[in-house]
């Protein structure tokens, strides 16, 4: 026993050493401060003075820097890093760019994101994958709001190495007490943040003192320069002495004899032998190999992309975790995380989304938002939606239960990004604290009367015949034109009315976004429900938005779904306005009225488009008994 230990040890220090060679030391690293913090010209300076400015490249910013400069005839190192002519115009840096640069002991890469609040996003981008954060610190101005916030972001990232570089020095005479002043100013406001380590740095960008070289003209300054830090400092986050995490990326399969699960090992270690499970199933079973290019492996850590087979053909595809049996992630369908909104359109709770952990994409949405932070005060303030950039701690709920670790535990185990349905566009980005207790204790009831012997006793087929349309578009109208005709045929029906349910159900809903959503969604669950009663269900609501009809659909079988567009321009509706809402709206006495301040999207594929102007409403509601009367006698 003790010697299987003992191998396993050497094995793994030898593999890490290995490792270590192949990235030769790698430090990621931020930075964060504004335009006239000098970030860009710190790491201008860096770059010049580790050389890596090529010849051509530096007689162009010779040139520039008399053109665009603000430094008079001296270089201006910021037009190194501010590469794009649009940010050299506006003298700002707008989005995440990444330098590289090597010293004799380490290999550097740095992301440089803009300081603004409405750049919050590509910060938040930067620094997912940074170990250190540089917070820039002008010393005429000391600590400031951004300086507040950019902390925060860094912190909530799980960043734990921070450097605080108080620049422009030379502009305060190179004063101890300034420096002294602001250093335990900024350790008394981060003292909460959870930095592991904090090293405060007086520089002067410009002139390079205590960059790389150390700076006569601060004899009191007894610390590391900047390189020197950087290039010593300790953040290695003992990723490979963690519980083993595999996420499988595929499960490679190239002929009959060979089956192995492919991914990358996101934390802690493995060795042919060793019992796994799958965290969601609970499945077992040993590892036979470690499968790499180069051959097999005795052991592989984390950060490796492995294939490994196993002894037993046990069921796992994309999206699974492998763990040892000793020590599980969470599994949970719902759970509480910090969430940075990246996108222009708000956050809505209950719209669906995607969410990614890691390999594995299932279908979610925000339930709740519990509050969201001001980044500039960290204050905690109640909200409905979330706009760009802002920050916030959610509840999320997803399709089917996910494996993760909390994020403060093992970052690549508990980060994920919300993704749009419809263009795969990553709307958000968050880290999971924990699972909510409610997931793991409500469980389906099983029920032995069928929705087929429901439906079979009412001789028909149930389906969801969903009107949708503006105001004044003639829905209810042949909605109940329709039921009558089918209650006539002898089915049995049911008309949900937007108008009505409101007065009951979701009375407590208005009109904003995020309420005709929540509507929706309710009045989907309950369309749901009487499909599942054996019933042909008519829904008439405006139901504006594309993304939440579809979610409609979702929730019923294959065929069960008809959407029907009542299609009446928005003038003929208007001139209608049967309840004189269109009018009361025109006046401002009604806000967010569809087709005035509210947006209505219009179906792109519905299964039936009743044009209001060239029919009358009893043609229309023969028309949809004609596409329907098919379906429902196919039973
Ligand atoms: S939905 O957009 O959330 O689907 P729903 O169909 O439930 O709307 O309710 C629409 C009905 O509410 C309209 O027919 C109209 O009578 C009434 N109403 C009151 N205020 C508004 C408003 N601001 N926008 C649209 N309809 C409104």
């Amino acid at each position: 026993m003790n010697a299987t230990v003992d191998a396993k040890l050497d094995a793994r220090a030898l593999a890490e050493y290995l490792c270590a060679q192949d990235n030769k030391d790698l430090l990621r690293f931020l930075t964060c401060g504004s335009v006239d913090d000098g970030k860009s010209t710190l790491i201008g300076r860096l770059l010049y003075d580790t050389k890596l400015i090529f010849e051509d490249q530096l007689a162009g910013i010779e040139r520039d820097s008399k053109r665009f400069g603000t430094t008079g005839e001296d270089l201006d190192l910021a037009l190194l890093v501010d590469g794009l002519q649009a940010e050299r115009e506006q003298g700002i840096t707008i989005d995440v760019a990444y330098r590289f640069f090597t010293t004799g002991k380490r290999k550097f890469i740095v992301a440089d994101t803009p300081g603004h609040e409405q750049y919050t996003r590509n910060m938040a981008t930067g620094a997912s994958n940074s170990d250190l954060a540089v917070i820039l610190i002008d010393a005429r101005k000391g600590i400031l709001s951004q300086t507040r916030r950019h902390s925060f972001i860094v912190s909530l990232l799980g960043i734990r190495h921070v450097v605080l570089a108080v620049n422009k020095i030379d502009l305060v005479d190179y004063s101890q007490e300034l420096f002294d002043g602001i250093v335990a100013a900024y350790r008394e406001f981060a003292a909460d943040l959870g930095f592991q380590t904090l090293q405060a740095i007086p520089v002067s960008a410009r002139y390079g003192d205590n960059v790389l070289t150390r700076s006569s003209n601060m004899p009191w300054y007894e610390g590391p320069t900047l390189v020197e830090h950087l290039e010593t400092v300790d953040v290695s986050d003992n990723l490979p002495d963690m519980p083993f995490r595999f996420q499988v990326q595929w499960v490679n399969r190239p002929n009959l004899d060979f089956r192995g699960l492919s991914g990358t090992i996101a934390s802690g270690a493995v060795c042919p032998g060793d019992e796994l499970v799958v965290a969601a199933s609970g499945k077992c079973a040993r590892v036979k190999s470690i499968v790499t290019y180069d051959g097999e492996l005795p052991l592989a850590i984390a950060g490796q992309a492995v294939t490994l087979t196993l002894d037993d053909e046990i069921d796992a595809s994309r999206g699974d975790i492998l763990c040892p049996p000793t020590s599980r992630p969470e599994v949970a369908d719902q759970f509480q995380a910090r969430l940075i909104w990246m996108s222009e359109q708000a956050l809505i709770p209950g719209r669906r989304l995607l969410i990614k952990i890691g390999t594995h994409t299932v279908t979610a949405s925000v339930t709740g938002i519990r509050y969201k932070t001001d980044v500039n005060t960290f204050a905690r303030l109640a909200a409905k939606t979330l706009q760009l950039n802002e920050v916030a701690v959610v509840n999320i709920s997803t399709s089917e239960p996910v494996a993760y670790d909390s994020y403060r535990a093992n970052r690549p185990m508990g980060a994920f990004i919300l993704i749009d349905r419809v263009t795969n566009l990553t709307l958000g980005a968050g880290m999971i604290d924990h699972g909510l207790w409610r997931a793991t204790n409500v469980h389906w009831q099983a029920i032995t009367v069928s929705k087929e012997t429901r439906a079979e006793i009412k001789g028909q087929r149930p389906m969801v015949l969903w009107f949708t349309g503006l105001s004044g578009a003639g829905k209810s109208t042949i909605a109940n034109l329709v039921e009558k005709k089918l209650l006539g045929l002898g089915h049995h029906t049911y008309l949900l009315d937007g108008d009505n349910v409101r007065h009951g159900l979701n009375r407590d809903l208005g009109f904003t976004d995020a309420d005709r959503v929540e509507n929706i969604r309710r009045v989907a669950e309950v369309a749901k429900l009487m499909v599942d009663a054996g019933i042909i269900t008519l829904v008439s609501f405006i139901s504006p938005f594309r993304a939440e009809r579809q979610l409609a659909r979702e929730l019923v079988a294959e065929g069960e779904f008809v959407e029907i567009y009542v299609s009446t321009p928005p003038s003929v509706a208007e001139e209608r306005d049967p309840k004189g809402l269109y009018a009361k709206a025109r006046r401002g006495e009604l806000k967010n009225f569809t087709g005035i301040d509210s947006a209505y999207e219009i179906p792109e594929n519905p299964e039936l488009l009743l044009d209001t102007i060239s029919r009358s409403a009893e043609d229309l509601a023969e028309d949809v008994l004609n596409f329907v009367k098919a379906r429902i006698d196919d039973v």
